[in-house]
């Protein structure tokens, strides 16, 4: 077994929380955690069980750091991307890598310089489920699909006024937060889109989007995509071939078990996944990267193409 990938972490918030709960599952150790606040760091380190803690700068200069999660509101992605490059640091960098093509590229171009390894954690990508989305596709089940429908959605209360997806200056809104995934699986299964007509309503008065459609066109198949904080719209994925669908509940972000729906000539058949942490799928997926060079499902270079999509998709707004 190849030797644990040491970690630290940029932003110990909401979402690091859940991915210190992956990295559990698997034999890599978080050595460091970096916040703004060095008492919030300390505090984060104790309750995730790092040894240090400091700034974000302190976790880039540790020499037993090798790998860095960055976990930081959007429009900080780059930067301290880049940043980490410059320290030899490989990234697991959330998603959206950064919020417009222009700048995906710089990462892209700041990490392969460096020779690390870059990914953007779009987790959903990691569960197995998608295995077998894929192999019914290429065993011809639905034959050549022609749509595909992707929604993410939920209702963001009042009470989340001060959220980082609702602030335009750390590049909020509802496409970047949920409608990439959409963007990201429909680039997934159709490749690259020839057109996006899109809607994007500020329906909040935020000065980002917080309430949007798009449809892309892939040759002669279409995508539906859809995300929202103004509803409980949940998230799905329907993929609809010539001769049958897949339908994927709960798509994106899966805390019990996952399910899926394949129906074709032969009538339905569905399968249940056990609940896993996809997460932890993730950061094994990455370890793998760095310690035996296998491919990643989710490298930094694809997040170019999806802030493509979502360029020409904001330009509606
Ligand atoms: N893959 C997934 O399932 C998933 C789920 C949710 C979110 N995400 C992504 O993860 C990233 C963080 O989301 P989150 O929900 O974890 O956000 P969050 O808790 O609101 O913020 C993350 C951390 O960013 C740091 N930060 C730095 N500057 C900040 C500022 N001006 N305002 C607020 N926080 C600031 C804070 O840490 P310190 O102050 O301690 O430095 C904060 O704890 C986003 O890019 C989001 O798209 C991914």
């Amino acid at each position: 077994m190849s030797a644990p990938l040491r970690w630290g972490i940029l932003g110990p918030g909401r979402i690091a929380r859940q991915w210190v709960e992956g990295l559990r599952d698997t034999s890599d150790r978080l050595i460091a955690v970096g916040s703004r606040d060095r008492d919030v760091a300390r505090r984060a380190a104790d309750e995730f069980g790092a040894d240090r803690s400091g700034s974000y700068d302190d976790v880039l200069a540790d020499p037993d750091v090798e790998a860095v999660y960055i976990s930081l509101p959007n429009s900080m992605h780059a930067e301290w991307t880049v940043r980490a490059a410059q320290a030899g640091k490989h990234i697991l960098c959330e998603k959206p890598l950064a919020p417009t093509p222009a700048e995906c590229e710089r990462v892209v171009a700041a990490g392969a310089s460096r020779g690390v390894h870059l990914v953007e954690a779009f987790m959903y990508r990691y569960h197995p489920r998608w295995q077998a989305v894929w192999r019914a596709i290429e065993a011809d089940r639905i034959g050549p699909i022609r749509l595909l429908r992707a929604m993410f959605g939920y209702s963001m209360g009042a009470d989340r006024s001060t959220d980082i997806r609702l602030n335009p200056t750390l590049a909020g809104g509802a496409i970047q937060d949920v409608g990439c995934y959409c963007v990201n699986v429909a680039r997934w299964f159709l490749g690259e889109p020839d057109d996006v007509r899109g809607f994007a309503l500020d329906r909040r008065d935020a000065g980002v989007d917080t309430h949007s459609a798009a449809v892309t066109r892939h040759g002669d198949a279409m995508a539906e995509l859809a995300c929202t904080f103004d509803g409980p719209m949940g998230q799905a994925v329907e993929i609809v071939g010539e001769r049958g669908r897949i339908d994927i509940p709960i798509a994106f972000v899966v805390r019990g078990e996952a399910k899926l729906t394949i129906t074709d000539q032969r009538g339905e058949d569905r399968e249940v996944f056990p609940a896993m942490n996809q997460y932890g799928l993730e950061i094994q997926a990455f370890h793998a990267l760095v310690r035996a060079d296998a491919p990643s499902l989710t490298p930094g270079s694809d997040a170019i193409a999806t802030q493509r999509v979502i360029a020409a998709w904001q330009a509606n707004q």
